[in-house]
């Protein structure tokens, strides 16, 4: 989720290149950087933090010339560093590069290349594609770039610029989107249209295991086996603001279609000979992992909910017992926490004052915390015992959209993973999660299909001031998700509630055309659910009902059905989810609210 921007022409490409990264800022913001041809050598500047860090040491000393490249990074592999700073140059600096993405086995290159002499400057996996085309260089950059692409694994979006060839840059893409801009005696590389539309609306879009060979008046896109591709450009006529967020309308619905990516992300890396590998994440004993006697999870607001289906599956896949906290409670309630406590606190932004002063008490009590977190740099990463990223990329709507369901997936790592050390679950049950864990991010994909009939649902169900979202085990702690999502955005009053529970007191609120969301996709609750839907259907409820494909009793029981696909009972939340964010973000515009700025909140709450 970082930007990409390379330019090659004939006016100065700091400028350009510069301007270009603010337009991307957004992405990613851990660190900035430049590399321009000056004629004799590729010049570097780059530096941790926002670009106007970069640009400082850029008044100081500024980089001429007319072709160069530039990143602003989101960090995944390496701290936000200066030497982690993007780009990244082999160690003859004859080869300069930026990188999207992750080379899935960098460690294993990185060795094969360190000992043929290579030396490393950064802790990146982006560096060592530099080394590797330094290595393989036969005289023709395009043919080494060729052949390098076929050692990595992983995905990449590459812009490359080399000394030996100054006159050309070369971009390629495998599963991370990079563009080309087309324009007259200059043309430019994006990882993002807003990145170059003030330069050109002509963009040639690279598919993956494509690439591109740009010089000032010519644009050559071919596969990465050489094969020559004719592609027509495409004219944009987006504005700026469009661009921004992908064409979408809002960056909440942007955030919701790009889960797909932010899974596959996630799972990136993880998984090796079919399980959950996070040896090379976690510094944790084996020892240690044994000796693990109950877990906390620590958090606050859809993170909380993500804690909430936590608990169910670590005390499934690992019978430990777990407890879920609100974090501003848990300081106060005297926690019972010893050595053998781990205590996993959950943050989008790694920045949330409740969550970092309840991650600090519990580290005062003795126990070791992990963090599950999407920013690299921020306190509560750096101040853990232990840190497992979500690779969501940055969220922008103050909804929290893909990092929960990011979370979700980094939960079910980190319990298939300690069900292995722990021998709870048999290798060949964690292989069949394993395989099902893999297939989300295209489960999420039909899931979205939904979208037409929940925008006209959710019309009808913003005229309501009032609702309930009801559902059992799992399915109840989507239902506290779905319902916060509902009540940030439409500002319409609405609880969440196990159904089992309505009938010790909340029932008497159910009236006459009262809607109640209600999931179903837990197998073993399946009927005491139907049973509750008939009890609020009996009271006059409108019933809405999400369940899995097939599932035949809902479809008879529930005024409107929505239907997810199927997977394990586990993993369910990862998908009812998807039509309830849908369903607010509808009922938001329905209402006529801000999206992406809903009243009286803050994307980071860093106050307590
Ligand atoms: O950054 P964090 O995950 O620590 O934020 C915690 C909550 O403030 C956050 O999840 C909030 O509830 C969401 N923005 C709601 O959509």
């Amino acid at each position: 989720m970082c930007g990409i921007v390379g330019y090659i022409g004939r006016q100065e490409a700091q400028s350009i290149l510069l301007d270009g990264l603010k337009k991307l800022e957004y992405r990613g913001y851990d660190s900035a950087g430049l590399a321009v041809y000056n004629g004799e050598t590729i010049g570097v500047k780059k530096k941790e933090g926002r670009i106007v860090n970069v640009e400082s040491l850029l008044e100081e000393q500024s980089l001429l010339g007319s072709v160069g490249i530039a990143h602003t990074r989101w960090a995944t592999h390496g701290k936000p560093s200066d030497r982690n700073s993007h780009p990244h140059m082999d160690h003859e600096d004859k080869f300069a590069i930026v990188h999207n993405g992750i080379i899935e086995n960098f460690l294993e290159l990185k060795e094969e290349l360190q000992a043929k002499g290579h030396t490393f400057r950064s802790e990146t996996d982006t560096e060592v594609i530099a080394h590797l085309l330094a290595d393989a260089y036969n005289g023709d950059v395009v043919e080494t770039v060729q052949h390098i692409v076929k050692k990595m694994e992983g995905a990449y979006a590459l812009a490359i610029m080399s000394e030996y060839e100054p006159d050309k840059l070369v971009a390629v893409r495998l599963a991370s989107p990079l563009i080309i801009g087309v324009g007259e005696g200059e043309n430019f590389i994006a990882s993002d249209i807003p990145a170059i539309l003030k330069h050109t609306r002509e963009m040639v879009i690279l598919e993956d295991g494509e690439m591109a060979v740009l010089t000032d008046d010519q644009i050559q896109v071919m596969t990465t086996e050489g094969e020559k591709i004719d592609r027509e450009p495409l004219h944009v006529d987006w504005d700026i603001v469009t661009a921004e967020k992908d064409g979408y309308d809002h960056f909440m619905l942007k955030e919701i279609y790009e889960q797909p990516k932010a899974i596959r992300d996630t799972l990136t890396g993880r998984i090796k000979e079919g399980i959950v590998d996070l040896a090379s994440e976690l510094t944790l004993s084996q020892a240690e992992m044994e000796q693990i006697d109950r877990i906390h999870f620590v958090a606050c607001g859809t993170a909380y909910h993500a804690g909430i289906v936590g608990k169910y599956a670590l005390e499934q896949l690992t019978r430990i017992p777990v407890e879920v906290d609100v974090a501003s409670e848990y300081r106060y309630r005297d926690p019972i926490i010893t050595e053998r406590t781990l205590v996993i606190v959950i943050s989008q932004s790694g920045e949330t004052a409740d969550t970092l002063a309840a991650m600090r008490e519990a580290q005062s009590r003795g126990a070791k915390v992990l963090a599950i977190t999407n920013v690299v740099g921020s306190t509560i990463a750096r101040d853990a015992d232990e840190v497992l990223i979500t690779s969501a990329g940055p969220e922008i709507a103050v909804a929290s959209t893909k990092a929960y369901t990011s979370q979700l997936v980094v939960i079910y790592q980190l319990g298939l993973y300690l069900a292995h050390i722990r021998a709870t679950q048999p290798r060949t049950e964690i292989e069949k999660m394993v395989e099902e864990l893999l297939s989300l991010p295209l489960k999420i994909e039909e899931a979205l299909k939904g979208a037409d009939i929940l925008k006209m649902l959710a019309t009808e169900l913003a005229r309501h001031n009032n609702l309930f979202f009801i559902g059992r085990g799992l399915d109840f702690a989507v239902a506290l998700e779905g319902s916060l999502k509902l009540k940030e955005l439409t500002y319409i009053h609405s609880e969440a509630y196990p159904a089992g529970e309505l009938k010790h007191g909340t029932l008497a609120l159910i009236e006459e055309g009262v809607p109640v969301i209600s999931l179903a996709t837990q197998a073993f609750t399946y009927d005491k659910m139907v049973s509750n839907i008939e009890e609020v259907k009996t009271r006059g409820a409108h019933v809405l009902g999400i369940t899995t494909a097939g599932s035949v009793d809902l479809q008879r029981t529930a005024d409107e059905v929505i239907t997810v696909p199927q997977t394990l009972p586990l993993f369910s939340p990862v998908l009812t989810v998807i039509p309830l964010q849908l369903l607010s973000y509808y009922a938001c515009i329905a209402r006529g609210f801000d999206v992406d700025k809903p009243r009286n909140l803050a994307k980071s709450v860093t106050v307590e």
